[in-house]
């Protein structure tokens, strides 16, 4: 299959255009605008004709990812670490650098986190500071700028729920491991909506929070064995190598496709029924791990045997999206199926991975 990456932001852009929901002439700060799906904002924004500033670090992103945006007049690039302050429309500051030329921003978005389990072990403090510090500095932004907030949380935030909480809604409180290999992401992801709520509550900014659930497509990073199970099984597959299941594989997540991610979040963004919510952009559909190895073999036509290794320490159980929230207040579902969502990704790892 021959995969256009243009194909998937003209759908996204076609969906937007269906409900009247643009961007256009609005200023848009994006924090991880250079990550998997930072970029993809990015994108669709610049194609709306917003103007997109994109601050990243680079860390777990990749400048490929937005360089092609580099010639458009309404793109800026700010190689930032979000941990640290930075203002926006001041030429100083005794706290921090300065960007006085951009005097005003009407939404930050702030995405930048690194995201893959295997990164909990190696960066847990960034991970930390970003949802943490970072989260209070991209506050501070909206509030000195009255612009609105939108958060990227996770599925994350629910740990390992028992059964009768799968499907996970909005009002699960949790049950998570405070002092566990994963609590860097979960714990300081919990902290990060404290802080959209603290902000919201004390200075009256307008917030919205997103639980983002197991999204994969092109321009996902596949990391080590202990990254994301969708990029490094199909790289497993695809070199022929053994395909690692942790744990017997019948744990469950449930996998929503990039452009339908992309259209929920600027839904989200977009619509004044989502102010002050909190909900879960993920797929009420569930899959085994072992499920999911068996399709990708089959897909790329791959000779990989699939092996078994330990499972995690707090690795969840089950992960399986509630979406009555969000059909009801964004009027949005994922309609892309795991096999379509695949299919595509494949495509794109012969490409751009291997
Ligand atoms: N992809 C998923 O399945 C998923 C699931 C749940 C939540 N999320 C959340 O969505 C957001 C985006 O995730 P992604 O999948 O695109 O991951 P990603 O790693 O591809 O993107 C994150 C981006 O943030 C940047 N970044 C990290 N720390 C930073 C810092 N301190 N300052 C500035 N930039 C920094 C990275 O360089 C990268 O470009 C994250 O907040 C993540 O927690 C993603």
């Amino acid at each position: 299959m021959f995969y256009d990456i243009n194909d998937d932001i003209n759908d996204i852009l076609k969906r937007l255009a269906q409900e009247n929901i643009t961007f256009n002439d609005k200023i848009i700060l994006v924090t991880g605008g250079a990550g998997f799906l930072g970029s993809w904002v990015c994108d669709v924004l610049i194609k709306q004709g917003a103007y997109c500033i994109c601050l990243d670090n680079l860390t777990s992103g990749r400048f490929d990812n937005i360089a092609h945006l580099m010639k458009e007049d309404n793109f800026r690039f700010i190689n930032h670490d979000i941990s640290e302050p930075i203002y926006f429309g001041f030429t100083h500051h005794p706290k921090g650098i300065c960007v006085g030329e951009i005097k005003k921003i009407d939404i930050v978005m702030h995405m930048a986190s690194r995201a893959s389990p295997f990164e909990f072990k190696k960066y847990p403090i960034p991970i930390l500071k970003s949802n943490t510090l970072g989260t209070m500095n991209a506050l501070g932004i909206a509030k000195a700028h009255n612009a609105l907030f939108f958060y990227t949380s996770t599925s994350e935030v629910y740990g390992n729920p028992p059964g009768d909480a799968v499907p996970t809604s909005e009002d699960y409180f949790g049950h998570v491991n405070p002092v566990g290999p994963r609590s860097c992401y979960d714990e300081s992801k919990r902290a990060g909506e404290a802080f959209v709520k603290a902000y919201e509550l004390q200075h009256k900014i307008k917030t919205k929070i997103v639980r983002i659930f197991n999204t994969s497509g092109p321009r996902i990073r596949s990391g080590s064995e202990f990254g994301r199970v969708v990029p490094n099984f199909i790289k497993q597959a695809l070199s022929n190598q053994d395909i690692t299941v942790f744990g017997d594989g019948t744990q469950t997540r449930s996998f929503i496709y990039v452009t339908d991610e992309i259209e929920g979040i600027l839904k989200m963004v977009y619509k004044e029924e989502a102010l002050g919510e909190v909900i879960n952009l993920g797929n009420d559909k569930e899959f085994t791990i072992l499920e999911l190895a068996n399709m990708i073999k089959e897909l790329t036509h791959s000779d990989s045997k699939i092996t078994f290794k330990p499972l995690p320490i707090d690795d969840p159980v089950r992960r399986c999206a509630d979406l009555t929230k969000a059909k009801k207040l964004l009027h949005w579902q994922p309609t892309t199926t795991l096999k379509e969502a695949l299919i595509k990704t494949i495509a794109w790892f012969k490409d751009n991975e291997l």
